[in-house]
């Protein structure tokens, strides 16, 4: 399993080749193994590149329209450290798709999950759905991203919501792409180091 963990990574770049249906439906089976508060949290395949084009076009005009007022405002970029460290990170990744890379990374199958608003738990629960999904693809030689962008995009757009039937009261609570890598982790590496202490983390905190 440690195998398994150590050489999965986020694939971003995907073969132009689809995956059988009986094989995705596979990957959202093995997520019913998940620890979870919902069992009704359901998954929306969608396979069919005329909806996985709207995705593309839909982020496209609304991440350009973030990016124009974050990056392009100079008033606002004086305040942007106060509020993430990382936003060079974000700044790349936006410039990325923005320069013409598809925002589902030409996946040929976009995974989403959604749930009703009212049971506790949910979005903590389908969290640990979608890591299962991704780790049993990539035991089956297939590349995953998580896309919280793709989350973004249906909880922004009314259109791409009724497009996939999502109704009022159903929440989206997290998506990943999948298909063939067309990338291959070379290394493997160490990982993000989680600290930890014994007992009380009072003294690192004084
Ligand atoms: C909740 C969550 C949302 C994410 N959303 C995106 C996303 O929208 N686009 C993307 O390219 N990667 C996304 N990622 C992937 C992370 O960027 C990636 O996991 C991280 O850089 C570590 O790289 P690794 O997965 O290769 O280990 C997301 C990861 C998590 C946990």
């Amino acid at each position: 399993l440690l195998e398994l963990l150590m050489s999965r990574r986020s694939i971003r770049h995907f073969a132009n080749e689809q995956i059988d249906r009986k094989t995705l439906g596979k990957i959202v089976a093995s997520a019913r193994y998940a620890p979870t508060m919902n069992r009704r949290i359901r998954a929306i395949i969608v396979d069919d590149p005329e909806i996985l084009g709207e995705f593309d076009r839909y982020e496209r005009s609304f991440y350009g329209m973030w990016y124009r007022l974050f990056f392009k405002n100079r008033a606002i970029r004086a305040f942007e450290r106060i509020f993430n460290d990382d936003i060079d990170v974000i700044k790349r990744k936006m410039e990325h798709s923005l320069g013409g890379v598809d925002f589902l990374y030409g996946a040929p199958a976009l995974i989403i999950l959604v749930g009703d608003t009212r049971t506790i738990l949910t979005a903590e629960s389908a969290q640990y759905h979608l890591a299962s999904m991704v780790l049993y693809a990539h035991s089956l030689g297939l590349g995953a991203c998580l896309m919280d962008s793709a989350k973004i995009a249906l909880r922004t757009s009314r259109a791409l919501r009724r497009r996939l039937g999502i109704r009022k009261g159903m929440r989206v609570y997290g998506a990943i792409v999948v298909g063939h890598p067309e990338e291959r982790v070379l290394n493997l590496i160490e990982g993000m180091s989680l600290d930890y202490c014994w007992n009380s983390c009072a003294e690192e905190n004084p």
